[in-house]
């Protein structure tokens, strides 16, 4: 195991005016804090930070990117970075502040991190009914990027010991909040032209959405999910040169066109990946390559994603 730049002596704090201050404050700086929700403990980021998600990464040694929540004071907040059609606003209207999380075309101007996403075109958003989290939103201003706050392949963690024993001595701070309130993830329901889908069963059952008067539809596992952002173009990995007609996207002194860190940061680099790949299908260049990134911290995270984008479609 290497040691994340990030490792750091955990605080836990009484989940009351001065442990939001802490929290909103270290949050501004760019690092992860560990929260209550009515669902799990979340590891929350400022979500318009590449390099502030990059560290949720970090620290729970999640070796793939995909796609995070985003956590909103409420409706409002909602609309300046998701586009809600009407079933959403109906969705929000009824179950907001709570444990439903929508998925929903994301706004071109939301200025959300492109990693929070993974590249995608959609966001989940959720307005948490606990007073901590609504607190921590309301003190930074933020949109907050927040997975279950657990190491990676750990179970979630519904008290602050659970957290502690999970990601000690990788976050800054905790909040102890007592224990959650569901002690079970959000339900996630993707809203789009064609109606409503399930993506993930939580504590607002199937049932219970269905006589809202909404339809649900099949359940979709998360595996399935079409939730891979993956450039149209091919790409090549591992390269140290830029072959004819490639656009090259280096990584410390592979220099490249343009690069994911000229420093070799692992957190830069995650914080750029997905802008950079974008970047790279816009251009002239038929082809994109991507220097060797190694295999160490969040360049695991990094090379999964890679693998997968070039993979043969
Ligand atoms: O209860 C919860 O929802 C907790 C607490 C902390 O709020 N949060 C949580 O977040 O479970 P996270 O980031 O681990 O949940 C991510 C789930 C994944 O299953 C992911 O595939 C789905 O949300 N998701 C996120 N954005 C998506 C998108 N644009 N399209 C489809 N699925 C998305
Ligand atoms: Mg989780």
């Amino acid at each position: 195991m290497t040691t994340p730049a990030t490792r750091t002596d955990t605080c836990i704090l009484a989940a009351d005016r001065a442990g939001i201050d802490e929290a909103m404050h270290l949050i501004l700086g760019g690092l992860p804090v560990a929260m209550p929700t009515e669902t799990v403990y979340g590891l929350a980021a400022d979500a318009t930070s590449g390099e502030a998600v990059a560290r949720i990464y970090a620290a729970k040694g999640r070796p793939s990117f995909n796609p995070l929540i985003v956590h909103v004071a409420g409706l409002e907040q909602a609309e300046r970075i998701g586009i809600l059609g009407e079933t959403a606003r109906a969705l929000a209207a009824r179950y907001w502040p709570g444990p439903l999380t929508l998925v929903m075309p994301l706004r071109a101007d939301a200025g959300i991190a492109s990693l929070v996403t993974a590249g995608l075109p959609t966001i989940a958003l959720r307005a948490s009914a606990h007073p901590v989290m609504q607190g921590v939103i309301a003190a930074t201003g933020r949109p907050l990027a927040a997975p279950s706050a657990n190491a990676s392949g750990a179970i979630s963690p519904t008290r602050a010991a659970h957290v502690l024993a999970s990601l000690g001595g990788r976050i800054p701070l905790i909040l102890d909040g007592g224990a959650t309130a569901h002690g079970l993830e959000s339900t996630i329901v993707a809203v789009d032209e064609g109606g409503l889908r399930l993506l993930r069963h939580g504590p607002i059952s199937a049932e219970e959405l269905g006589a809202g008067g909404l339809e649900a539809g099949p359940i979709e596992a998360p595996g399935q999910l079409a939730s891979h952002y993956a450039p149209s173009k091919p790409l090549r990995l591992d390269a140290s040169t830029a072959e004819p007609g490639e656009w090259l996207i280096g990584f410390g002194l592979v220099a490249g066109d343009v690069s994911l860190s000229r420093d070799g940061d692992l957190v830069e680099a995650a914080a750029k990946l997905f802008d950079l790949l974008h970047d790279g299908d816009q251009r002239a260049a038929s082809r994109i390559a991507v220097a060797p990134i190694p295999e160490q911290g969040l360049g695991a995270a990094i090379n999964d994603r890679l693998r997968r984008a070039a993979a043969p479609r």
